[in-house]
């Protein structure tokens, strides 16, 4: 599986996405340590704030399925340039993902672009004492 091929995958599943409220498509492509890939997409409410991020969904849905390692990630968005995780994306990813773990955002305009989640989320929440 190439980053690119993640990429379609995860460009595939926008049309999945619930959007009445936004109209704003996201899908997501999860790769796990097996090679399976479980994809996602959001799926939106009247009451916004129970609106379901795609990248959320792609995690729920692997870790359900009894998945708990990943080795990439890709996420596709309406935006016109690369379609970046938001934070809460970000930490949920970091529950089960280290720094290293590479996350591919492609927008409108194709151009993929790849971070690390150390890049995106720095000095990330963990619950030690
Ligand atoms: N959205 C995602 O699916 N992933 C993100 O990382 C950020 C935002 C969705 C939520 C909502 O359905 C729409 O994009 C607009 O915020």
């Amino acid at each position: 599986m190439t980053t690119q091929q993640l990429i379609d995958i995860a460009v595939e599943m926008k049309t999945q996405a619930y959007v009445p409220y936004s109209n704003f498509h996201v899908g997501a492509a999860i790769l796990t340590e097996d090679g399976t890939v479980i994809t996602g997409c959001n799926v939106e409410n009247a009451a916004y704030g129970m609106c379901i991020c795609a990248e959320q969904t792609a995690v729920v849905k692997a870790v359900s399925e009894g998945h708990k390692k990943f080795k990439a990630i890709a996420v596709a968005g309406d935006s016109d340039g690369p379609c970046l995780p938001c934070g809460a994306c970000r930490q949920i990813l970091s529950e089960f993902c280290g720094p290293d773990m590479p996350i591919a955002c492609v927008g409108l305009d194709g151009k993929p672009e790849q971070f690390t989640l150390g890049e995106l989320l720095a000095h990330s929440f963990k619950l030690e004492r």
